[in-house]
Parts: C-alpha cells; structure tokens; sequence
C-alpha cells in the first residue's frame, strides 16, 4: 500500500485538526471529509484542498483507512459501516455511547482483524511515553483532570469528556480487574455531571482516586503514582515527569530514622532529597504534538496490519468503567441517607452564602 486514502468524518473543534494534520502527511492522501453541517465541511474541504462531502457514507467506496470526530453518539453508527466493510478505524474518545455499542464494534474489529483505535490521545502525550519506559508497579494513584467550561461536549458528562482519558491510562499502567468503584460527583450548568471524584480499588491493591472537572477556571491535568519503586509525577500540560527513587544506599541497607542519634536525626532531616532521596525532573517537551503522533501512529498501523497502541478493547475497558463511576455517581447520598438527596442533579440545599457580593474579601481570592 502505499499513501493511505483516508477522509475524517466530522471536522468541527476537534476533526478540523484531523483533517488539517492528515493532509500534511507524507504517508497519507487526504481523500475527503463528511461533515453534516455543509458550510462547515465545504470551508474545511477548501482550506484542506480536498473533497467535502455531506455523509460519511459517501466515503464508504472511496477510503482505505478513516478517523472519526463525530459527537459521540454518532460514533457507533458511523464506526460500524466502515468497520462492517474491512475498513481500519480510528474513532475519537469515548468509543462510544454505551458498552452494548462498544463490544460489538470490537467484536467486528477483532473477528476480522483490522486495526481499530481509539483517540485516548494522553497515551502519545511524551511524559507519559517517558514513564512506561520505566519499571513501575503503581499501588496508589492520584490524577486531577481540570477544564474551564467549554460548552462543547454537551452530550457527555466530564466523566465521559475528561476522566476517561485518566480511566484509560491507570488501566494500562495497573493491568488488573476492578475490585470496587466510590465515587461522587455534581452537576453545575450542564444535563450531565460536571465534577466528579472517584476511588478505584483494584484485585492487585492497587487504589486509584481520580478527580475530573469542566468547570475549573484554570486548566490542571496531573497524575501522582506512588509505588515500591519510587515516585512519578506526570504534567501533562507542560509535558514534565518527576521521578523519584531510594539511593542505592538506601535500597540496600534501608533506614530508619529510630536507629539514629539526635544529631543523625537532623542530618537525615536535611539530606532527604539530596542523598537519600534521588529526583530527576524531565522536561519532555518535543516537537511533534500529540494529536500528530497519534494520528501517523494509526496510519503506521493501517500500512503495516499491526495493533494500534490504544486498541478498541482499551476504549472498551476505560467505557465500562466509566460506566461503573458513573453508576456510583448516580448512587452517592449527600446527606447519608436514601430517602434525602442523591446523585449529581439534586446537591443538599445550601446552608447560606460563602460571601457578600460586594465584599472585597470576595474580588481579591476571585
Ligand atoms: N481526544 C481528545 O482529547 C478529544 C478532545 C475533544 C473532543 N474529543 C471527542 O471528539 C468528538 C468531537 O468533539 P468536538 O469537540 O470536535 O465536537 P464538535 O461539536 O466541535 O464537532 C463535531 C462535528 O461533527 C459534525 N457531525 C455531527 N453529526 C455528524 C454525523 N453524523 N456525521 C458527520 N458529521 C457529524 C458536526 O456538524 C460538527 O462539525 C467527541 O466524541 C469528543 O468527545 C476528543
């Protein structure tokens, strides 16, 4: 094979990048975008230099490979004809709707072997590709996944719009079942949940605990893992890893601060980070975004038949537990009881006002 004849169905805030990206590529021929809104499509298709049309069927006989950045309730239906016809997929995050939806396009993909992937775009994000070059076991998990409200994504709660990224990494580091799921969360502006907190248990010990917010007024996408071999904080942001591990010293003989005299004891106190503790902070900033690394990636794999990096099945198993956060959710009783105010829509009345409209107090911490 040689250029691959790709379109992307859906060029609004997110399809728009796609289609810009993959018309750049040396290894790929830009064939066509479907969009329903014709104006939207037709501007794209001109800046793109390629054809507009006005439903991804149109595509069907024309592409070897397609990305999706439909909203996601059109995922299903748009993913499954070209999966139905052999044709490789790459379909934007949350894989789909319902996990109903999700196993049968993995069913498709998985029974005829065509690469099928899914847009969990943190996972080509080079901090993150720093540390799973690296042993870690994670025993305990923090990540916090914070956005200024966008509007966009309305059809999806936060779990869906931003914990699902988080969801989907910690599987892939932690590689074990679900024990159990708490979570709770509100809804601010929006049909669905805007803030939610949960606590993941997995069978191997591990415990994740996982924060998403869409309504933060500035952007924070951070993960903290704690593991017998040290310590790793990712930056997604900036793009930083912080690693942190025990001195060969340490490692082979321990330490105790019990064992030591007073004067030992300060010493300790003084040398944690410069002797006993060893930090490396990596700046890990490079010059091809992600969106494009995980678009060649795809295309990669259409040329030469391999597994994507993040399969269907990954999309799969971040959807249901999602699904699982979402149930909880649904579940949590603000005032501890069951017959009082339960799950994101209905919050406890509140007790009064935080402070005054025209307090100064309240201007200078906005
Ligand atoms: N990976 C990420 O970080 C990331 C970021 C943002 C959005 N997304 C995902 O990308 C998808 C699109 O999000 P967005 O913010 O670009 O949405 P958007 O609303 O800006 O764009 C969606 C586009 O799809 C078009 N469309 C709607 N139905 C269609 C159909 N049946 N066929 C063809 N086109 C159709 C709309 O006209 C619109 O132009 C969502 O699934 C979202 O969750 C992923």
């Amino acid at each position: 094979m040689n250029r691959i004849r790709i379109a992307v169905v859906g060029v609004g805030h997110l399809g728009k990048e796609h289609a810009r990206i993959l018309s750049a590529l040396p290894e790929a021929e830009l064939v066509g975008i479907a969009d329903v809104n014709n104006h939207q499509a037709r501007s794209i298709a001109d800046r793109c230099k390629t054809t507009a049309y006005e439903s991804h069927e149109d595509l069907l006989d024309i592409v070897d490979a397609v990305t999706i950045a439909a909203p996601t309730l059109y995922h299903h239906k748009v993913a499954r004809d070209f999966l139905e016809r052999g044709i490789p997929v790459l379909v934007e995050k949350p894989i789909t709707t319902t996990l109903a939806q999700a196993e049968e396009l993995v069913e498709i993909a998985n029974s005829r072997e065509i690469p099928f992937q899914v847009g969990h775009i943190e996972r080509f994000n080079p901090a993150f590709e720093e540390l799973t070059r690296r042993p870690i076991n994670p025993k305990l998990i923090e990540s916090e996944r914070h956005g200024p409200f966008t509007g966009r994504s309305t059809d999806i709660g936060c779990v869906l719009d931003l914990m699902i990224h988080d969801l989907d990494l910690i599987l892939s580091l932690v590689r074990s079942p679900v024990e159990d799921v708490y979570a709770l969360g509100a809804m601010a502006f929006g049909g669905h949940e805007d803030i939610v907190n949960a606590r993941i248990r997995f069978e191997n010990g591990c415990v994740a605990c996982v924060t998403a917010s869409r309504i933060s007024p500035r952007p924070k996408r951070k993960l903290r893992i704690w593991a017998s071999e040290g310590y790793a904080g990712i930056d997604f942001v900036d793009k930083r890893l912080t690693l942190v591990q025990p001195s060969d010293e340490v490692r082979r003989r321990g330490l105790s601060q019990m064992e030591l005299d007073p004067n030992r004891r300060e010493q300790l106190r003084q040398d944690v980070f410069s002797k006993h503790m060893e930090t490396l902070e990596l700046d890990c900033t490079r010059e091809m975004d992600q969106l494009t690394a995980e678009l060649k990636h795809f295309v990669n794999c259409v040329k030469t038949g391999r597994r994507p990096r993040v399969t269907g099945d990954d999309g799969r198993d971040a959807l249901a537990l999602a699904d699982r956060i979402l149930a909880s959710v649904q579940r949590h009783p603000w005032d501890g009881v069951l017959d009082g105010p339960t799950g994101p829509k209905h919050m406890p009345a509140p007790l009064g006002k935080l402070f005054e409209d025209d307090s100064n107090e309240g201007r200078e911490a906005a």
